[in-house]
């Protein structure tokens, strides 16, 4: 760059031309913008939220860049459209729902929006039963910007509650692999008493699948965490999560064995879901929210998140019988087809995206990788990494210069939920009458979930 200044002036100088005089005004000025540029650029950070408030409360919301419009490269050039901020995320079970998560607590806590809160002590809005409107906690915000905390796709419940722009997310995992990352987390072998064979408990628990499934739902079964009597994990969870009638609670509408009214729920999802990410496409998933919201490259990293340990020398890669992945095609059907419709989906959304989005994608895994490491680092260091200074990324053809810094880290994980517990201290301070309020009237509701 200065050579190349440096150059030209000696040319222009030599050639002695009124240009020289042009270029005598024009450079003070161009120094200038750069000045300004770099100063913009490089050195006024959004500042650290103030420590203070007059109730003791460490401010949750660092006042941020309020971008309301980003640039967005296409196979067509660049397309400058409006950030969007009013998303229903539907939080399932086991498909990398905390890494995300993280990633929104960070969008929503960098921009000031309003998270809707689980009731009380609570993680779920009522899950595994639809969604009330009992089941968010008022809130002195007057909106919510966001539904991000687990909660069965409730449509009227949750159209009431949302701004109209809402847009509505999801993803999903293939439904072998989410199975036995659900069939580990819940603990399910042992709860349902599968004893015997460690190394195959889940073959064994689908040799008399009816049996265990019994004794997994019953009124009688020990130690089982949030899952309330009758319901069954193993069958047919994402589908159940998507609000598709399945029989439960005792005596709902069940069409799980009309494949002809599942695959009319699953398109009539397809209208409602503006997009639906794939656990086994998560790059590519994250690009396409990415434009699709149009968000940058620091709005969508991540740190992986609760991920489930491997559990009893069970390794996650450990290969079944044919027959046992044959046999849970057929028990979670249901799961299947709309795993299936949703990938397709995603790929037909991509091949309209052309070549730049896969470049994109390779990009990003760069930029992710880089952030995450620092991140870790930020962790491992506890109380000591305020003096860790910010990690940067230079732009790209698809997104601005960013900075993350150890509070974007804490903000991002490397425990969400842990966020959720903040932002109730919150509420339970400055939503503190509305919360009275609310808790007059009695909850005489047959159906509550249990966390
Ligand atoms: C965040 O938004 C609330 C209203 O929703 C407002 O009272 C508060 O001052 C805002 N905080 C910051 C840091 O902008
Ligand atoms: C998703 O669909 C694409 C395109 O049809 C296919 O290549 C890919 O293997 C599918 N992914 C999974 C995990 O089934
Ligand atoms: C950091 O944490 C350690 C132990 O967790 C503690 O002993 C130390 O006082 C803390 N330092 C600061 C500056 O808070």
């Amino acid at each position: 760059m200065q050579t190349f200044w440096l150059q030209n002036w000696r040319l222009m100088l030599s050639k002695r031309s009124r240009k020289t005089v042009v270029a005598a005004i024009l450079l003070p000025v161009l120094v200038y913008i750069g000045v300004q540029w770099y100063m913009l650029d490089h050195l006024l950070l959004p500042s650290p939220p103030s420590r203070s408030s007059a109730s003791g409360l460490q401010p949750l919301y660092a006042p941020g860049v309020d971008e309301k419009h980003v640039d967005i490269q296409t196979d067509n050039g660049k397309l400058t459209c409006p950030e969007r901020r009013n998303l229903v995320f539907l939080k399932g079970m086991k498909c990398a729902t905390s890494t995300l998560l993280g990633m929104f607590n960070r969008f929503a806590i960098k921009r000031n929006l309003s998270v809707a809160l689980p009731m009380g002590n609570r993680i779920y809005h009522n899950w595994p039963y639809p969604m009330t409107l009992r089941d968010v906690r008022p809130t002195h915000r007057g909106v919510y910007n966001m539904i991000l905390h687990h909660a069965v796709y409730t449509p009227a419940v949750m159209r009431a509650l949302m701004p109209a722009d809402t847009v509505y997310i999801s993803i999903m995992r293939q439904p072998f692999s989410h199975l036995r990352s659900v069939f580990r987390y819940f603990n399910v072998a042992e709860i349902a008493g599968v004893s015997g064979f460690e190394q195959d408990h889940l073959a064994e628990y689908f040799s008399d699948v009816e049996r265990y499934e019994r004794v997994y739902k019953s009124p009688n079964a020990q130690k089982r965490w949030c899952i309330p009597d009758g319901f069954s994990v193993t069958r047919n969870l994402m589908s159940h999560c998507h609000g598709m009638p399945l029989g439960f609670p005792v005596g709902a509408r069940d069409i799980s064995r009309d494949a002809a009214a599942i695959d009319a729920y699953i398109r009539q999802l397809g209208r409602s879901f503006e997009l639906v990410m794939i656990v086994e496409h998560f790059y590519e998933s994250l690009i396409l929210l990415r434009r699709f919201m149009c968000w940058e490259f620091k709005d969508i990293v991540f740190v992986t998140s609760n991920v489930a340990p491997t559990q009893k020398g069970i390794p996650k890669t450990k290969t079944y019988p044919r027959h046992i992945e044959e046999f849970h095609k057929r028990w979670s059907y249901a799961d299947y087809r709309l795993y299936d419709y949703f990938n397709s989906t995603l790929w037909s959304h991509i091949s309209r995206h052309g070549t730049g989005f896969h470049q994109e994608v390779k990009a990003f895994k760069a930029v992710q990788k880089r952030v995450e490491k620092y991140c870790l680092d930020v962790y491992s260091r506890d109380n000591q990494s305020e003096k860790l200074p910010a990690h940067t990324e230079a732009s790209s053809k698809w997104s601005r210069r960013f900075y993350i810094n150890a509070e974007d880290c804490r903000a991002l994980g490397p425990q969400p939920i842990k966020m959720l517990i903040k932002m109730k201290q919150e509420s339970e301070i400055l939503d503190k009458a509305l919360l009275q309020e609310d808790a007059k009237s009695a909850d005489v509701r047959k159906y509550k979930g249990l966390c």
